[in-house]
């Protein structure tokens, strides 16, 4: 499976739309190892953000955790709805309050400089084109905002 396939994009029916399932469901109950090796990271990454943080491609949620929730208003953009219902469940877990947009990092679906943070872990790997995406997730950042960014 490509990196393309594995990530996943717009819902499709049949086979494609089962990956997205099956992707969904392995990201949110076969991740512990992983996350417990970045914990660390992600704390230093995400822990003091303050303000409207945007993530992109938020998965089921594994970043909510790291996140200072009194001093946020999250927005997560991700193009598969099979994430969605973890994502719920992970913030009422938490008890955040979040709001779930559709679309994708090449094509944001929020304002110009109306992030003061954008949050982008294992996505920039999945997305079309990376050059637009750098350019959305600019475009979308308030002057001096941050972007915390996580890859492989
Ligand atoms: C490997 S998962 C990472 C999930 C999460 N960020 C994490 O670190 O656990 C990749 C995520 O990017 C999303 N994704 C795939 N293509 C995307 C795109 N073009 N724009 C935004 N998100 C995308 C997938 O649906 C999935 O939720």
């Amino acid at each position: 499976m490509s990196n393309q396939e594995s990530c996943t994009a717009a819902p499709s029916a049949g086979v494609a739309s089962w990956r997205q399932r099956a992707f969904a469901w392995a990201l949110a109950h076969l991740n512990a190892k992983y996350e417990k090796f970045v914990a660390s990271y992600k704390l230093k990454l995400l822990g003091d953000l303050s303000g409207c943080v945007l993530e992109i491609g938020p998965g089921t949620g594994a970043n909510l955790r790291y996140l200072p929730k009194d001093r946020i208003q999250w927005i997560g953009v991700e193009p598969t709805p099979f994430m969605y219902q973890y994502l719920e469940k992970e913030a009422a877990r938490l008890g955040m309050q979040i709001e779930v947009r559709n679309g994708i990092a090449d094509e944001l679906p929020v304002p110009d400089s109306s992030a003061d943070a954008v949050v982008c872990t294992l996505v920039l790997c999945c997305v079309k084109d990376q050059r637009r995406s750098i350019q959305e997730i600019l475009r979308v950042l308030k002057p001096g905002g941050k972007l915390a960014l996580l890859s492989t």
